[in-house]
């Protein structure tokens, strides 16, 4: 019989620490619902005593998912664990996940403690974690750092405690794939109780070997691993579940290994990750890049014309890509329209539905012809503006060459129905628009980056227009689409305010330091 790799995302968690990547309630909740129909076995909804928002985002993923197991992240302090607890103490499955370092560089420089101190914290910690759940997990921190005595040590005393799963985490993203092999095999070698309890990996990519280290730790006897949709995560990002998950279908199948993860909806969870958090995906990303299943070479062109096999090791269709040269008219209708979101992997229905749809006859009216990408690019679009709070309704903007003053009026709507309108003048027609915008919204912040990209070719493209601002040294990226660029320049801009709010309203507290 296969041996199953659990599954445990932590995108949530980990991946929302991302610089920009925050995301606001309601978009929490969908990721996690898409988590559950991929087939992941852990969610890891949050770090409940981060503030208010956060704990409520897990508690109700706790309520309302089925399916996988739902925890939350806790300091190894008493408070945080009854966060974790009463956020998730009502779902099916439930986990309490606890961290605390275990490298001598994190216990001296940033704990100021000694190890016999942490390791009774930890111990105490996973006692009283117990008490309320059966499932406990515990993480050393910077364990690629560490002392590997003090480790083994460690993972021996938190198992004897109650600890069920040891997850090890590569917190700095430091190891190398045969450094981190070798520990796993340690593990199992030097603890002697390792075997009662899951081990675990959580690898970093600092170096780009994040994939490689998990399936090292695979190899080695590690049953589960954390990931995250796209490789999100504190600086450069965690090990990415779709390249692990495919590593595992393609490779690790012959040594008897598999997961639970349905792979075909591997696409359609990145899509959706990457326009909530106004996160775009590289092209040349492994499976869900744009240019992942892309041949340009005539040599290879004509390799996969003979047969696939010459150059594709996994086909389009298995991990969610459908093929893309069908293209829409206005008179295409409601229903093609609606089959095709589907093959491209969004569901709508209602409202949703109905706005998309008045957004595809707007753009077919321009543009003539609606490809994926356009629909792909204008449907993302709807899809985060449905969960905003303050709307773009109407702009006007006004440039002239030479000489001209360009002016921007817009009229802003809030989640009350209240509208609002101001107008600007700018040094340019985006300035004078993001002016306008900000007398409106209030909120202080900074523009640091602008980029417009157009997602096909020809002058009545849909363009994409990324941004990103900072507030009060936080960052917030934002993303809008539309034939316009100037349109698209203003949602983006109303994207990243309303993080800003959203997150102001959270009262969103940083993350506790270390993790
Ligand atoms: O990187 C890390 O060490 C973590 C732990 C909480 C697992 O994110
Ligand atoms: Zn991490």
């Amino acid at each position: 019989m296969a041996q199953h790799i659990a599954i445990f995302d932590t995108t949530l968690r980990d991946g929302e620490q991302s610089p920009g990547c925050s995301l606001t309630y309601p978009e929490k909740i969908e990721i996690a619902h898409q988590l559950a129909r991929l087939g992941v076995d852990v969610i890891e909804a949050g770090f409940p005593i981060s503030s208010p928002g956060d704990f409520q985002a897990v508690q109700t993923i706790a309520r309302q998912v089925k399916g996988p197991t739902i925890t939350g992240l806790g300091r190894a302090v008493e408070k945080d664990i009854d966060a974790v607890w009463e956020a998730v103490k009502d779902a099916e499955k439930k986990q309490i996940h606890i961290v605390l370092s275990v490298s001598d560089i994190h216990i001296e420089r940033k704990l100021k403690k000694t190890r016999a101190e942490v390791l009774q914290q930890g111990i105490r910690a996973v006692q009283y974690a117990k008490r309320y759940c059966d499932e406990v997990e515990y993480s050393p921190e910077d364990a690629g750092r560490a002392d590997p005595e003090y480790l083994y040590e460690t993972i021996h005393e938190m198992i004897k405690a109650g600890a069920t799963v040891i997850n090890i985490p590569d917190t700095t993203g430091y190891v190398l794939p045969q450094e981190w092999g070798e520990l796993i095999a340690n593990v199992f070698k030097f603890v002697p109780n390792a075997n009662d309890a899951t081990i675990s990996v959580h690898c970093h990519n600092d170096l780009g070997n994040a994939v490689a280290n998990s399936i090292a730790a695979v190899m080695n006897g590690a049953r589960r691993i954390e990931c995250t949709i796209n490789g999100i995560g504190e600086r450069a990002g965690n090990a990415s579940l779709e390249e692990i998950v495919m590593t595992i279908k393609k490779r690790l199948h012959a040594y008897g290994y598999e997961t639970g993860v349905d792979s075909t909806q591997l696409v359609q969870t990145s899509r959706l990750v990457s326009t909530l958090m106004s996160m775009p995906v590289q092209a040349n990303k492994a499976v869900v890049g744009a240019n992942a299943f892309a041949h340009a070479s005539g040599i290879h062109q004509d390799g996969v014309l003979k047969d696939r096999l010459n150059y594709e090791i996994m086909t389009p269709e298995e991990v969610g890509w459908v093929e893309s040269n069908i293209v829409l008219t206005a008179r295409s209708g409601r229903h093609a329209f609606q089959h095709r979101l589907e093959k491209l992997g969004f569901v709508l229905t209602g409202k949703d539905l109905d706005k998309a749809w008045e957004r595809f006859l707007d753009v077919a009216d321009k543009k003539k012809e609606v490809g994926d990408l356009d629909l792909e690019a204008i449907v993302s679009d709807e899809m985060r503006i449905a969960h905003e709070a303050i709307r773009l309704q109407a702009v006007n903007i006004n440039t002239a060459f030479p000489n001209g003053m360009p002016t921007a009026s817009v009229r802003l709507v809030n989640a009350d129905g209240q509208e609002m309108t101001e107008s600007a003048i700018g040094t340019g027609p985006v300035d004078a628009t993001y002016k306008a915008i900000n007398k409106v919204v209030g909120v202080p912040n900074k523009l640091t980056e602008y980029t417009v990209q157009s997602v096909t070719e020809g002058i009545d493209a849909v363009a994409n227009v990324t941004i990103r601002v900072e507030s009060q040294n936080e960052q917030f990226i934002g993303r809008g689409a539309d034939t316009d660029i100037l349109i698209a320049s203003a949602q983006a801009y109303v994207n990243a305010l309303n993080k800003i709010v959203a997150s102001r309203k959270d009262l969103r507290a940083k993350a506790p330091a270390g993790v």
